[in-house]
């Protein structure tokens, strides 16, 4: 039985960090930031039954979910705690591999200065947890066309609209990897032309990640409409609206990859 998890391009570029890993059967795993689950379950396919993977994930009703999937589809080497990774608090040293998809840490650091901004705990606890000689791996977008596309139109009207997304780079995740310590660094680019069968379906994903206040915010300030505005962005969609009604964009991800010294 297949799980439901975020589905689309969640799951094209978990089961690609997964294979990244090379997770070796009977791998203890921790998945960090497990959301829906698209790197959980690949990783418990990888390190099968002698192995295990523990996800960690912030919000209840994803941790819900999880593992309802977990029991529904009965796999029986995975399991999703609610926990902050942050205040971890397993041994150090206790997992053989850690992963963190797309959690976004741009907020610790200045990609564009490549300089820290403040303490970036989630990977300490990461590191903390993780044996000499185990893996690290890590995703985070370089490109979400769609956002850009949607802030480019939307920035003419709002120009001090903070730029969401795809702020990350490999001169960055360089840096970031050699200071934790970590070796053997591979840096991974990957990008696919993801297409949405329908407009109602690539809007159902994208406008839930902050778009719809946005789009409030510009209706406002202009004396239109939210649904105006929208429709907007509908009707300039141009070669992404394809003939049968499918819209395309292309998400450019990056993969960091580095083990702990033994
Ligand atoms: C964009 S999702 C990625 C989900 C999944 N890793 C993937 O690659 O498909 C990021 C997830 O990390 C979780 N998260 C962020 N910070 C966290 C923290 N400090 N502790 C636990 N979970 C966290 C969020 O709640 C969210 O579900």
């Amino acid at each position: 039985m297949k799980p439901k998890t975020w589905g689309n391009y969640w799951d094209y570029f978990g089961t690609r960090l997964v294979e990244h890993l090379q997770i070796p059967e009977g791998s203890r795993v921790l998945d960090l930031g497990t959301g829906g689950g698209s790197t959980l379950f690949p990783a418990a396919e990888a390190t099968g039954e002698a192995g295990s993977v523990l996800g960690i994930e912030l919000w209840d009703s994803m941790v819900q979910s999880v593992n309802n999937e977990i029991a529904r589809c009965g796999v029986s080497n995975a399991a999703v705690q609610r926990m902050d990774v942050r205040e971890m608090e397993f041994d150090n040293e206790f997992f053989d591999v850690v992963i963190a998809g797309f959690i976004g840490f741009d907020n610790y650091f200045d990609f564009d200065r490549c300089e820290p901004i403040k303490e970036n705990t989630f990977i300490q606890q990461m590191v903390r947890v993780l044996r000499p000689g185990g893996k690290a791996g890590f995703s985070t977008w370089t490109l979400q066309e769609d956002t850009d596309y949607i802030y480019g139109l939307l920035s003419r009207a709002w120009p001090d609209m903070e730029k969401p997304f795809s702020k990350e780079n490999e001169r960055g995740w360089r840096t970031i990897m050699a200071s934790f310590g970590l070796e053997d660094v591979r840096i991974i680019h990957d990008s696919i032309a993801f297409p949405f069968p329908t407009l109602k379906d690539w809007w159902d994903e994208v406008s839930d990640y902050g778009w719809k206040e946005r789009i409030k915010t510009v209706a406002e300030s202009t004396g239109s409409t939210s649904e105006a505005v929208t429709q907007q962005i509908f009707d300039n969609l141009g070669d992404h609206l394809k003939q049968d009604g499918s819209v395309v964009f292309r998400r450019d991800a990056l993969y960091a990859i580095g083990a702990k010294p033994s």
